[in-house]
């Protein structure tokens, strides 16, 4: 776990790390994941839940997708932008399932409250989980419908814009969907320079 800066972030964290909300997953968690990244962002991005890597290092997107992600914000020079990571999750469910509804549930009040410090200009959602957890959003429909398009999510009566792109693990499965995800980044960071004109 790297060094949280933000007192009121750091309050969250000490109180995700006591969490026993969820049976499953505190009993076999190593870590809690929290986020990563600067504390004061432009950018956040939106994942589902930690892996066995996030889990072992207590860092959000540390593994194979993690790595794949890093490539993208190279690639788009998101680097030289100021952007944090997290999940819609703390703790990893076990065998890397989908987490289940009351895990959200359980973790919501964690994520809100976090976004709600974090309070970025743009949030870019990775997958149908964490896009789910920004926005009303049923989890059968195609997840490709929620792309090309801004969504808004509300932090504390403000709007944030919401983009939505394929969640990395899916890339490692479907190399050739990549392009869409360099397209939908674009479009992300089209959005933003639109917010900072405002
Ligand atoms: N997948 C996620 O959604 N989040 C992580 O942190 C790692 C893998």
């Amino acid at each position: 776990m790297k060094e949280i800066k933000n007192e009121d972030l750091k309050k969250i964290y000490n109180e995700v790390e006591k969490c026993m909300k969820c049976e499953a997953l505190c009993n076999s968690r190593l870590n809690v994941v929290f986020g990563r990244g600067d504390e004061e962002p432009d950018i956040v991005f939106v994942g589902e839940a930690p892996g066995a890597d996030e889990d072992k290092q207590g860092l959000p997107f540390v593994g194979r997708g993690g790595k794949l992600l890093d490539k993208w914000i190279e690639k788009m020079n998101i680097n030289k932008e100021k952007y944090y990571i997290m999940n819609a999750l703390k703790c990893r469910p076990p065998e890397n399932r989908d987490p289940l509804p009351e895990e959200k549930a359980n973790c919501r009040d964690f994520f809100v409250r976090q976004l709600q410090i974090l309070n970025p200009k743009i949030i870019c959602a990775l997958g149908r989980h964490g896009f789910g957890n920004l926005i009303d959003f049923d989890l059968k429909t195609p997840f490709g419908k929620a792309r090309n398009k801004v969504h808004y999510y509300s932090n504390n009566g403000k709007d944030i814009p919401v983009i939505a792109t394929y969640h990395p693990a899916y890339i490692l499965r479907n190399q050739k969907e990549e392009d869409k995800v360099i397209s939908d980044l674009e479009f992300m960071l089209g959005e933003l320079e639109k917010v900072r004109n405002k």
